[in-house]
């Protein structure tokens, strides 16, 4: 539990430097599992400066975003992709080839296969060493609503009634909150070798209590990550003001 999410983003943000460091010093690459979101921008925002300011290399990185709205154009204002490039990639020299964002552009008979295939590219970079969530309201780790189960993988879901009204004001309205998204499973989160949940602020309060605290269970899908061995939460005093 940190005074302000600045000081906790700052000491997220160290321990992937940390870790992209040690790597790079061993000739290896770093798997990491990315959030969109308000709660990850700072994170994002100290990497591209230590970038800048401290010439952190991410020519070794390997990354794989959480989810994306599905239908969506990668030129959308809405689009994770370009979320992505505004808050961190545009700012950093990783390779391009080295960024995976699930295809919000895909035809609904490809879904499918290009899912499995991202479980695969996974796999074979060696899987994830820190993956950075946020949580919503409902509970939802990327995208997995309650209903998720504790095994499921990268998939098209159908997006929650609370989560598209959380979306509704960046979307100008509900009715253009699209009603579905690609996402990585639980299953696929819980493989990480390390998951690090941020958040801040009172609103996150009560659901940060129920995921701790609460029994583990599938209507709260970030009471899964209780059963994961190396699975921190990183919280700004309000989000921490409901844990006893
Ligand atoms: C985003 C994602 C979501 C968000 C969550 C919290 O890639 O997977 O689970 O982390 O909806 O969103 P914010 O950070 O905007 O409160």
């Amino acid at each position: 539990i940190h005074g302000n999410s600045q000081d906790a983003s700052f000491w997220v943000a160290n321990e992937i430097a940390q870790l992209i460091r040690q790597r790079q010093k061993q000739g290896k690459n770093v798997v990491l599992g990315l959030a969109t979101g308000s709660t990850p921008t700072k994170v994002y925002d100290y990497l591209a400066k230590f970038h800048k300011e401290e010439g952190l290399s991410f020519k070794n990185v390997i990354t794989f975003n959480l989810d994306e709205y599905y239908p969506m154009k990668s030129d959308s204002i809405h689009s994770y992709v370009r979320f992505m490039n505004e808050h961190l990639f545009d700012h950093i020299d990783i390779k391009k080839k080295n960024i995976h964002i699930p295809d919000g552009t895909l035809d609904k008979e490809d879904v499918r296969d290009f899912c499995n295939a991202y479980e695969e590219k996974i796999v074979q970079a060696g899987g994830i060493d820190i993956q950075i969530l946020g949580i919503g309201r409902t509970g939802h780790i990327g995208f997995n609503e309650p209903g998720s189960s504790l095994k499921s993988k990268t998939r098209l879901v159908r997006l929650d009634r609370v989560t598209r009204l959380d979306a509704a004001s960046d979307f100008f309205g509900l009715e253009n909150v699209p009603t579905k998204a690609i996402t990585m499973g639980v299953g696929t989160i819980m493989d990480a070798k390390r998951i690090i949940l941020m958040a801040w602020g009172e609103g996150k309060a009560s659901i940060i209590e129920q995921s701790v605290e609460g029994r583990i269970r599938e209507s709260i899908p970030a009471t899964f990550l209780q059963h994961h061995e190396n699975c921190e939460f990183i919280l700004d005093s309000a989000a921490a003001s409901s844990l006893t």
